[in-house]
């Protein structure tokens, strides 16, 4: 029996623009992860159960195009197993799902790691990212990568679509509080209505990615000066970026809003947005009060997290 997890994530900047070729910069979570368990099983076949999404079948049975037989399927080909053993691909996950914090993307991952290691040939990181990549194009046909990426290494990231990946030096550790709206919203969409706008006029859009992609800049030299109040003030002018793109919604916008109004240094909505979560900076001492004042603005579930 193998089993692998892997945790969730946050995009602290760039989330969307980064579809399109600009920087962004994403921290793991590891307050919630997703593990897979493979095991012998003696009823033959390739089984899959995830209790969470009320899935229980034999492999051959899920549609190809279901992510987590993609996920599941990727591996054979990979490893040069033809004949894959008897097995059960068992799926837990305390990640809410389309929420943006990357429950997609780690289940893949930890399925594949588990696999992999189950059939005896442990997949580096690289390659868990690059099949688990694979799986997220059904999620939403145009991923950047960021998501895979940084639930692979499970470390802070500054990305960008066909780089090599970087990690930065944290000047200062910053403490993050996160607030779920409860508001379930696909990824896929906001990013096709995005697309949508986009293909409509071109000149506008690149011009507010590129102003993103000097904010997540910005972002990364405060981060590693240790400048935390003026990366409040970046996260502020990226989520009036990001209600410019309309993946905002009203909700994640009083969100945001009330997280300021209760001394968040700055507060955005992160991920795909329409729904899912916002993040505020805060001072590590105002965490509690501010993860309150979002609880009474009607966040079901807060996380405080520390970066670094
Ligand atoms: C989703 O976590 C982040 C988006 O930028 C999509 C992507 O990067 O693939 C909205």
């Amino acid at each position: 029996m193998t089993t692998s997890s892997a945790p969730g994530k946050i995009i602290l900047f760039g989330e969307h623009a980064v579809v399109y070729g600009r920087p962004a910069l994403a921290v793991p979570v590891t307050q919630v992860r997703a593990t897979a368990t493979v095991s012998k099983n003696s009823r033959g076949g390739i089984w899959v159960e995830a209790p969470n999404v009320n899935l229980s079948s034999e492999l051959s049975r899920l549609a190809p195009d279901h992510p987590l037989a993609a996920a599941i399927n990727s591996v054979f080909p990979a490893l040069g197993i033809s004949r894959p053993p008897a097995c059960t691909v068992y799926i837990q996950s305390t990640i809410p799902v389309a929420a943006g914090l990357g429950s997609s993307a780690a289940v893949s991952v930890a399925v594949i790691r588990a696999l992999s290691e189950f059939l005896g040939q442990p997949l580096p990181d690289e390659r868990v990212s690059a099949l688990a990549y694979e799986a997220e194009k059904l999620h939403h046909g145009t991923p950047s990568g960021i998501d895979n990426t940084v639930i692979t290494y499970a470390r802070p990231v500054y990305f960008a679509k066909g780089r090599p990946l970087q990690t930065f030096r944290l000047g200062a550790p910053f403490t993050i509080v996160i607030g779920d709206t409860g508001i379930s919203a696909l990824t896929k969409e906001s990013v096709g209505d995005l697309k949508k706008l986009w293909a409509a006029d071109q000149p506008r859009w690149e011009k507010v990615f590129d102003r993103v992609g000097e904010i997540v800049w910005r972002a990364r030299q405060a981060i590693e000066r240790g400048d935390i109040p003026s990366l409040g003030k970046l996260m502020d002018a990226n989520h009036a970026l990001l209600q410019e793109m309309t993946v905002s919604s009203r909700e994640l916008d009083r969100l945001v809003e009330a997280g300021r109004r209760a001394g968040a240094l700055g507060a955005k909505m992160s991920g795909g947005g329409r729904g899912g979560n916002m993040i505020a900076l805060v001072e590590k001492e105002n965490a509690p009060a501010v993860a309150e004042a979002l609880k009474s603005a009607g966040v079901g579930r807060t996380i405080v997290t520390q970066v670094g």
